[in-house]
């Protein structure tokens, strides 16, 4: 096999994906809080929304009526300028559809959207870049991790023990010895129902203990344990992403998981 010269975004120092095994685990949710988190913390952050079939960024974050992002000349080449809320730099492929329309193509092209997307987004200079990525294992994670050099990817599960299958498919792909990459650790969203006027209960609907057994059976780190409930749901919906952070035990944990990324000694490893 020929070994393909992997791209290293010059300006960007760290990019991170995120990835589940299956959807509606709360991968964006997780991605869009994480890069405010990281930014509230003072770091530059960009977040990149790579879920081509079904972009989030634009509702999470309010722009589905922003238009496309302009674009302007930089060393005579066009760039795009990414929309900046709250500091964090975003960019989506939603930004350049109407909510309703289906996208559908073909591998190359969404691959071919993706290169685009990070190379021609002009970043500037970025500590962080998030990369939210569709569900499983496809085109998508399979060229951002031949061809760019990320610095790690951080796995997201609900507690069911139906999840890990698909889970298990997804370290798989990051363990995988041509194309892996350092897994940070597991994020368990979801762990238990915790009602922000009853902050101190803990409700375990979906069970309890499931990333702690993926993080034990494969020896990665569990970073957080993001509890479920009613606040994150309706600024999630609502695009004011930034409320979820007025319930104590969520910022808590996404307090929790950026301290344990910047600190991660996994993902320097390899990173010069
Ligand atoms: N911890 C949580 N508590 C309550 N609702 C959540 C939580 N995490 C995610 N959600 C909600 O679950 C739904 C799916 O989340 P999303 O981030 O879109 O998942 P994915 O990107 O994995 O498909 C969204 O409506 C989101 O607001
Ligand atoms: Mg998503």
């Amino acid at each position: 096999m020929t070994q393909i010269q992997k791209t290293k975004l010059s300006n960007v120092k760290k990019i991170i994906m995120v990835v589940s095994g299956k959807g509606g685990v709360g991968k964006s949710t997780v991605a869009a809080g994480l890069a405010l988190s990281l930014a509230r913390d003072g770091h530059s952050v960009g977040l990149l929304d790579a879920d081509i079939f079904g972009p989030s960024i634009p509702t999470l974050f309010n722009l589905n009526d922003s238009g496309r992002p302009e674009s302007v000349e930089k060393n005579g080449k066009t760039m795009l300028v990414p929309f900046n809320r709250f500091g964090i730099k975003l960019m989506s492929i939603g930004f350049f559809f109407e909510q309703s329309q289906p996208v559908v193509w073909r591998g190359p092209m969404v691959t071919n959207v993706l290169k685009q997307l990070l190379n021609d987004t002009d970043w500037e200079e970025l500590d962080y870049l998030i990369v939210d990525t569709p569900p499983g294992t496809g085109d998508i994670h399979i060229t951002l991790m031949q061809e760019f050099v990320i610095a790690g990817a951080v796995v997201v599960t609900t507690p069911q023990k139906m999840a890990h299958d698909d889970v298990q498919r997804a370290i798989g792909m990051l363990q995988d010895d041509k194309i892996g990459l350092p897994i940070i650790g597991v994020i368990e969203n979801m762990s238990w129902f915790s009602p922000t006027i009853h902050p101190d209960e803990k409700y375990f609907l979906f069970g309890k203990g499931g990333a702690e057994f993926l993080s034990k059976t494969f020896d990665i780190p569990l970073l957080a344990q993001i509890p479920m409930n009613e606040t994150i749901a309706e600024s999630c919906d609502k695009g004011k992403l930034q409320d979820i952070f007025a319930d104590a035990n969520i910022e808590k944990a996404f307090t929790t998981l950026t301290e344990k990324i910047v600190s991660q000694p996994r993902i320097f490893k390899y990173i010069k």
